[in-house]
């Protein structure tokens, strides 16, 4: 009701005024309004790699490098590749059991010509990983398929352009390590492929915290991951954990390794 009346009372105004008037007040209007509209306007084409932090340039950030809203390939996507497809007997060699699709860096995976860069969401990456018959699922039964927060990750490094990037963080949390806030995610994205599922690499699987604990305790786990000689290194493919992960994980188990 009141904006129907206010609206007449306006238009009232304006019929009531000499026409060159309401002609003048129509001007300053609109040069009011195009100027509102360009105090808002950037004065600078925004960064690339920025948009973290609430501002420009997130990834110049020398405290802080990595942009939150970029996927970085080498620190997020690769472990879970590597976990997941690298697996012995899967995709840790080129063989033609799997038309010599190795997937353990980036070059391996642009190689195996499974990702098409003008149509990334019609590969047979993609599609392999969403499907939902188990006989053509990507990773095959008895492995789990990839969990929703790993397919949502690996959709946003495809929309960013599947760059193959990278961004180690400078910061490393060694005061608060728990095995839910900190060792098992860890677990989850770098060992679960392999140490999940239903047949379990090296009869381990890490979904279960005991499991975990034993080998902490055994002192396998502290040898596997430091690479000592004589242990099986762990992961088996690809670069060794970041020297952070690592002190996360020898804390834990320096502490007793508990389900915390
Ligand atoms: C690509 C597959 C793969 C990934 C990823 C992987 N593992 Fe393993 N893991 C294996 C295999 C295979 C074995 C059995 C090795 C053997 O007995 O020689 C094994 C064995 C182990 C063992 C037992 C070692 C021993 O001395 O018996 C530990 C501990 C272990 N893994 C920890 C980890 C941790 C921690 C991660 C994640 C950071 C991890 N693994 C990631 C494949 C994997």
């Amino acid at each position: 009701m009141t904006n129907i009346r206010m609206k007449s009372n306006t238009s009232m105004v304006l019929r009531g005024m000499p026409k060159r008037r309401t002609t003048t007040l129509l001007v300053a209007l609109c040069l009011v309004v195009a100027f509102i509209g360009c105090k808002h306007e950037p004065l600078f084409a925004p960064v690339v790699d920025g948009g973290g932090n609430g501002g420009n340039g997130g990834g110049d950030d020398p405290i802080n490098p990595c942009d939150p809203n970029l996927v970085y390939f080498e620190q997020q996507v690769l472990p879970i590749l590597i976990s997941n497809c690298a697996v012995p007997g899967c995709h840790n060699l080129p063989t033609d059991d799997n038309g010599g699709r190795q997937i353990t860096s980036y070059s391996t995976l642009m190689n195996s010509d499974i990702i098409d860069m003008n149509d990334p969401f019609g590969s047979d990456f993609w599609e392999d990983i969403n499907d939902s018959d188990p006989d053509d699922r990507m990773p095959r039964p008895p492995q789990n398929p990839l969990t929703q927060g790993q397919l949502d990750l690996i959709e946003r490094w495809l929309q960013q352009g599947a760059q193959n990037n990278s961004c180690a963080e400078t910061a490393c949390d060694t005061l608060n390590v728990t095995y839910s806030g900190t060792i098992a995610p860890l677990v989850a994205q770098r060992c679960a492929g392999c140490h999940g599922g239903g047949t379990p690499q090296g009869g381990l699987n890490f979904g279960s915290w005991s499991v975990l604990n034993s080998v902490a305790a055994d002192g396998r786990l502290a040898d596997a991951i430091q690479h000592v000689p004589g242990a099986p290194a762990m992961p088996p493919t690809g670069a060794m954990l970041p020297d952070c992960r690592i002190q996360q994980f020898l804390i834990w188990i320096d502490s007793g390794a508990p389900n915390n």
